[in-house]
């Protein structure tokens, strides 16, 4: 209990703190949120989403799930999607992995942990259909940090496909998905270069992220 009583202890500190600079802050975030940003990340704890990019309460829509899957069927990533696309009209998405992930490890290393398992066979899709390029990797690390950076761009692939984000770009929607990797060892994020902001945008981005996988969108290998 001593540890809940600290963290109650440190919210009144930064409360305190944040209303002595303006203490309109939360009387105005109060009324709404207008967040530019939906960032969809990784559970860890280390990758806490607005806390490295420097953001304030009310500047980014979150939403963290082990290794930062995005599936198709999975109700409650796709609810955030859509609030956010169509309900507070995000300008951006920003899929987050980050290098050393446990969850892509895991999925690597191909070992039982429970029910995670399933969740991580995502994960493992994503590393047979980049088997290729990951064999060439001798260092393990170093793999686990390429597939940590491969789930990402294919993450990005997801997110653009929905209906939601499909739609949104259909009626004129400004939105743009990105992909972004961060890096436990010095705390700085980068750009994966897979940046889509329409439908057709998709399979050039997608070609450009990753030149050497000749790979259709909808799963093939092509000549
Ligand atoms: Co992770």
């Amino acid at each position: 209990m001593k540890d809940l009583k600290q963290l109650l202890e440190q919210n009144r500190a930064w409360a305190e703190r944040i209303k002595a600079s303006d203490p309109e802050f939360f009387r105005t975030l109060a009324k709404q949120q207008s967040p530019k940003f939906l960032w969809i990340g990784c559970s860890d704890s280390r990758v806490p989403s607005t806390q490295l990019v420097g953001m304030a309460p009310g500047e980014m829509f979150v939403h963290r799930n082990v290794a930062n899957v995005v599936v198709h069927t999975d109700f409650n990533c796709l609810s955030v999607i859509q609030y956010a696309v169509d309900g507070l009209d995000v300008d951006h998405i920003i899929v987050c992995g980050h290098h050393g992930c446990g969850g892509v490890k895991a999925a690597m290393d191909n070992v039982q942990f429970g029910l995670i398992d399933n969740w991580l066979r995502h994960v493992q899709d994503v590393m047979h259909v980049h088997k290729d390029e990951l064999a060439q990797i001798r260092d393990e690390s170093e793999r686990v940090d390429r597939l940590c950076e491969l789930n990402v761009i294919e993450q990005v692939v997801n997110v653009s496909r929905t209906t939601i984000v499909q739609n949104a770009w259909e009626r004129g929607q400004e939105l743009v998905v990105h992909g972004w990797i961060y890096n436990l060892q010095d705390g700085l994020l980068r750009d994966l270069g897979i940046t889509v902001d329409s439908a057709e945008s998709l399979a050039p981005a997608y070609r450009r992220a990753l030149p050497g996988l000749r790979r259709t969108l909808t799963g093939s290998l092509v000549q």
